[in-house]
């Protein structure tokens, strides 16, 4: 090895990120793009000044407690950051980052998919194509909802959120949302938006309700029953933001009663293999598997951030993406 620092990439990224990578930094790659255990990643970082990660790598406090004293940075290749116990890497000094902006356009897309994929009955309808189920037409047949006209709600109004409900505003929906602190008012004049105080105040408006918070302790099953009440009956629920966010047990209660119409989900607890049974063949939702970032500019873009961020820790500098 020789003076760069070691950079241990966790997963196989995109082409011109590894290649950057290994221009700039001594990298220990992952070319079979291996699931690594906890103990695996502990072993692999004994020789890493900094781990590059995906939301794939839990970095709990005991993950975190084993790392050695040599790895300095967690500079992770994702928005989100519920998979790192940030309050145990502070405390042993390890720098961790985050890559926001480059994603929120294609997050973006996956949430209007999601929208009109549960609108329109999507996963009926590909199910009758693909199964030689479809035998008929008539006025009655595969009707949905119409989003058009209606009115989009947005739980945490960040970046993704933001541009989601942009892209709202090109189906003339009116954009409901409710944040932590409210947008400027020229933010919230561009983009058309009705701000409410609380949770219990936006629902009522909602006829679509996309999440766009980040996991934390105090968003988990933000979506229960309670509030999953307070929408109009027949709204579509979105989430592209994390499965910890909705209390599944009730969002499938709703979607049996009628009163949630259809979800469109790219995101569940316990995903990959171990989401809610009724999610997997529940003809109302129409599911994703977390893919809201899935493109070749924007992988490009969260792993050039993830570099930049290393960039600025190695030469000394505040990384601009610093979380922890
Ligand atoms: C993110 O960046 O948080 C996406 O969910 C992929 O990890």
């Amino acid at each position: 090895m020789g003076d760069k620092p070691v950079v241990f990439a966790t997963r196989k990224l995109p082409e011109a990120v590894e290649a950057r990578l290994v221009r700039d930094y001594e990298a220990i790659l992952n070319p079979d793009d291996k699931l690594y255990t906890a103990d695996e990643l502990v072993e692999i970082s004994a020789g890493a000044d900094a781990i590059l990660p995906c939301h794939t790598e839990k970095f709990t406090a005991e993950v975190i407690a084993r790392l050695p004293e040599r790895v300095k940075a967690i500079a992770n290749f994702s928005v989100g950051y519920d998979h790192v116990d940030t309050a145990a890497a502070k405390q042993r000094g390890i720098i961790v980052t985050n890559t926001p902006d480059v994603l929120s356009d294609a997050t973006a897309e996956i949430a209007i998919l999601c929208m009109l994929g549960a609108a329109r009955r999507a996963t009926e309808g590909v199910a009758l194509v693909r199964e030689a189920g479809w035998k008929d037409w008539s006025p009655a047949f595969m009707v949905g909802t119409q989003t058009t006209g209606k009115r989009f709600g947005v739980i945490g109004m960040g970046r993704v959120g933001q541009v989601a409900a942009k892209r709202a505003r090109g189906f003339d929906m009116a954009v409901h949302y409710t944040k932590r602190s409210r947008l400027d008012a020229e933010t919230e004049a561009a983009l058309g938006a009705t701000y409410h105080a609380t949770i219990e105040e936006l629902l009522p408006q909602c006829d679509v309700l996309s999440l766009h918070c980040p996991a934390t302790p105090e968003t988990t099953g933000l979506l229960n029953a309670e509030r999953i009440a307070l929408l109009p009956k027949g709204a579509i629920v979105v989430n592209t933001a994390r499965g910890a966010v909705i209390d599944d047990a009730a969002l499938i209660a709703a979607l049996k009663s009628g009163h949630v119409a259809a979800a469109g989900l790219d995101v569940f607890n316990g995903e990959p293999t171990d989401i809610h049974p009724a999610y997997r063949k529940h003809p109302k939702v129409f599911p994703l598997p977390h893919i809201g970032s899935a493109t070749l500019e924007t992988r490009d873009g969260m792993g050039f951030r993830a570099l930049d961020n290393l960039d600025a820790i190695f030469a000394g500098k505040e990384p601009v993406d610093r979380v922890a």
